[in-house]
């Protein structure tokens, strides 16, 4: 049995990834991701807007989240930690890549691709396997179209594939019209890969003080569904790769990603909660699955996209109806 996989070109030994995360910008805990399965870590983003200034809305979102997550991983969440400023960012992915075997990947998090180019060059060169961009965007002004929005990825994309030779991924959210289109055009524009999604934090009220609450919370098993719909479809109609991230909790959720498609499968937030120890119970998870099947990883990926199940309806409208209809039927 191997768990071996392949993501963005590289040799992964698993297709598990610990996605970007505080966590990952911690050298011990790199080294137990490693230790304990994951196939590659993602190091936290480093914001467009760090590049000028150390501030950012994930540091201070660390921070609200400390608040909820259980007494010992509370530390990883300092927002002092995540306030990383940039030499040390490279200063930590040079450690990483010398301390362990597995790809480090960087994040890089804007929305514009001025200053991205030159610190992508200096991301290359501190060691990174891969780059990922995040283009975390709430498109608030009413006058920004949703062509201008897609415009906007695929410009930031290109900037930073003309700065490197190294692969470059893009995280994604779900938010657009044509999700599966805006992937494909992405591809077309050179991705080496698209991670499929990124986790929008989207505000609530605090009732009692009258407030807008700006808190993390973190994901649950349920939101695989959407990954699993689109990297379900997907599969097998793009050049690049696919990961897989959010909601991933067991082996269970690993297993579903890959059936799907998916070359890597992500997680942050199981990792938060139970600790780095958690990829190994990912990892044995994965493996006693396909050992009971005399399957490899290579053997499943695939099996139940789009392409290949029998019913290919099963992801499209077809099946909504069917849902609903059958939901009537059962009712009392
Ligand atoms: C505390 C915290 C910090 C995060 N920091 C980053 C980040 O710096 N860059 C990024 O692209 N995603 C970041 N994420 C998002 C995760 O990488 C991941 O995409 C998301 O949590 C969904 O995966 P999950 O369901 O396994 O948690 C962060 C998530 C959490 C909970």
């Amino acid at each position: 049995m191997t768990l071996a996989s392949r993501y963005l070109g590289l040799d992964l030994k698993t297709p598990l990834i610990a996605s970007a995360s505080p966590l990952t910008l911690e050298l011990d805990n790199i080294r137990a991701l490693e230790d304990h399965g994951a196939g590659a870590v993602v190091l936290p983003s480093i914001f467009e807007e760090q590049l000028d200034a150390e501030s950012d809305e994930y540091a201070r979102l660390a921070a609200a989240c400390a608040d909820s997550v259980a007494g010992a991983q509370n530390h990883f969440l300092a927002p002092s930690l995540y306030r990383t400023g940039t030499h040390r960012y490279l200063e930590t992915l040079r450690q990483a890549r010398a301390a362990v075997d597995i790809p480090v990947i960087a994040s890089l998090n804007g929305v514009t691709s001025a200053g991205w180019t030159s610190y992508a060059r200096d991301l290359e060169q501190a060691g990174a396997s891969a780059i990922e961009l995040n283009v975390f965007f709430i498109p608030a002004d009413l006058a920004v179209t949703g062509p201008e929005v897609e415009a906007r990825y695929r410009h930031v994309l290109r900037a930073v594939k003309s700065a490197v030779a190294i692969p470059v991924a893009i995280k994604l959210s779900p938010y657009f019209s044509a999700p599966g289109a805006m992937v494909r055009s992405l591809d077309d524009a050179g991705a080496d890969g698209c991670v499929l999604f990124n986790r929008f934090y989207q505000p609530d009220i605090d009732l009692v003080a009258m407030r807008l609450l700006r808190d993390l919370q973190l994901s649950a098993p349920t939101e695989i569904r959407l990954p699993l719909l689109w990297i379900g479809i997907l599969a097998g109609q793009v050049r690049g790769s696919l990961a897989a991230s959010s909601g991933v909790e067991t082996a269970d959720e690993v297993v579903k990603f890959l059936l799907v498609g998916a070359d890597a499968v992500m997680t942050t937030s199981a990792l938060l909660r139970h600790g780095v120890g958690h990829m190994r119970v990912l990892r044995d998870g994965l493996a006693a699955w396909l050992d009971a099947r005399d399957a490899t990883v290579g053997d499943i990926r695939g099996r139940m996209s789009q392409r290949r199940v029998q019913d290919p309806t099963a992801f499209e409208r077809a099946n909504y109806i069917r849902i609903l209809q059958g939901w009537a039927g059962d009712g009392p």
